[in-house]
């Protein structure tokens, strides 16, 4: 099939790479000239494990192009699939401007016969005013599905190729057959094609990040208390998980989700609750939750040095809102260094995959280093924000030793607190006892 992928980002790319891998013709779009003039010349705009790759091939074989002219690749296309991004307005419903440009600019060119497809996140309702949309400026009825995407960052190609399911949201069933053959390659190990209507394609999405995110703000509230009662929030998630009505998935606790989903996603919700008339008490409290939930980190810091910290150097390991990516967007680890760079501490940072994009960020307000060790070198502490598999066997006489005091707060739960005790650190983490040096 040919395809046109408008939107070119985390999801528009994997989509259309994977896509291509399987055969089809796609041809990525997007408005942005930097990111296809990069992606044309083989450079790979995000971190994703496996991606470059998979681009690399697609691209040398023909099977997968990259521009900025949206006509020449709508034109000839069976298959426009939408996925653009759909950020947080500032009353936290889905800002859908990026959306209806781009369906506005698709109408002229759709083939009579071509499917429009959208992949981005999106309210209640979206789909079928893109249907009105499309009727209106074609003169005819055009075929609109909803097959919203189940992803992670981090394992995007593999969630990709073996989702758990795949859902769609179609008014005729033969565009569910026309999508059911274009997923049959990802679908060999009889995982579900599930059809349904646009509306409660668009609702599952929601509901699914919005569930994920309630477990994260459920077990970080657990943790908390658990620190307060001198309990051990891991013991507590093994004394739980086993049941197995509840289960181990999403259950860790840490310093808040972030990330370009679960935070606009699950504000997006309540938004749409609201103008339905149903109050949403479980999402605003999650919400509420997970904003709290990224300050405990900078509120231990604070609690140990003070509310001053003029002249403190504070070591920062992880930026990335979640391992295995360069995305930061809502990344707990910036609360963490506004808050730190507020009180007048120094920043030192490493992430293995996210310093470009948090130097772009905040400039030459903070420094970096290339290698995490370095980053110690005259701390008066280190603060861990994501759970990179490099940090978690660090060796810990060497991190002592550049440390200016052996001081440590891990808001992954990377290392064990008696372990850390008998290394003779001070040592912070979620839901657990503070341990000091023997
Ligand atoms: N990132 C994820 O893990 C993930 C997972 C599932 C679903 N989603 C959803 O998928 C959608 C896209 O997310 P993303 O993370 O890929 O966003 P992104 O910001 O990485 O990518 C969006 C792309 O769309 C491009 N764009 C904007 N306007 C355009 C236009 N008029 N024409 C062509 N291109 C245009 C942007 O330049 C950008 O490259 C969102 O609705 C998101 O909620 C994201």
């Amino acid at each position: 099939m040919k395809i046109a992928m408008v939107g070119t980002g985390y999801v528009g790319l994997v989509t259309g790479s994977c896509f291509a891998d399987s055969g089809n013709e796609v041809t990525c779009i997007d408005i942005n000239e930097e990111k296809i003039a990069k992606l044309r010349q083989g450079q790979i705009p995000i971190y994703e494990p496996g991606l470059s790759e998979m681009v690399l091939r697609n691209a040398e074989s023909g099977r997968l192009k990259f521009t900025t002219d949206l006509e020449s690749a709508v034109v000839p296309a069976d298959i426009v699939y939408l996925a653009v991004g759909t950020p947080s307005s500032d009353d936290g419903s889905a800002d859908l401007s990026a959306l209806w440009t781009v369906v506005r600019s698709v109408a002229p060119h759709l083939r009579k016969d071509a499917v429009v497809v959208i992949k981005s996140t999106v309210p209640v309702g979206t789909n079928s005013k893109t249907y009105e949309m499309l009727k209106e400026s074609t003169g005819r009825e055009c075929d609109v599905a909803s097959n919203p995407e189940f992803l992670k960052e981090g394992a995007a190609i593999n969630d990709f190729t073996m989702p758990d399911r795949v859902v769609v949201g179609v008014r005729r069933s033969e565009v569910a057959d026309t999508l059911q053959a274009l997923y049959a390659p990802f679908l060999r190990t009889d995982k579900p094609f599930l059809v349904m209507s646009p509306e409660s394609a668009e609702l599952t999405k929601y509901v699914a990040n919005a569930l994920l995110s309630t477990k994260i703000s459920f077990i970080n509230e657990m943790a908390n208390l658990c620190e307060k009662v001198g309990g051990d929030i891991n013991d507590v998630r093994r004394g739980i998980g086993h049941d197995q009505r509840i289960g181990f998935a999403f259950l860790f606790p840490g310093v808040g989700y972030g990330g370009s989903c679960f935070p606009k996603d699950v504000r997006a919700l309540s938004s749409m609750a609201h103008d339905l008339g149903v109050e949403p008490r479980i999402l605003e409290a999650v919400d509420r939750v997970n904003d709290c939930q990224k300050e405990v980190l900078p509120n231990k810091v604070e609690q140990h040095f003070g509310e001053e910290l003029r002249g403190k150097t504070i070591a920062v390991w992880g930026l990335a809102f979640k391992p295995k990516t360069d995305d930061i967007r809502e990344a707990p680890a910036l609360t963490l260094i506004d808050r730190m760079l507020a009180k007048g501490a120094k920043i030192v940072a490493h992430d293995p995959e996210a310093m470009g994009n948090v130097r772009d960020h905040y400039g030459d307000k903070i420094a970096f280093c290339e290698f995490p060790m370095d980053a110690l070198d005259g701390a008066d502490a280190l603060v861990i924000n994501t759970e990179w598999s490099e940090f978690r066997n660090p060796d810990f006489t060497d991190m002592k030793n550049r440390l200016t005091t052996p001081l440590i707060f891990d808001g992954r739960n990377l290392y064990e607190p008696t372990i850390m005790k008998r290394a003779g650190f001070t040592y912070h983490s979620i839901g657990r006892v503070t341990v000091f040096p023997e």
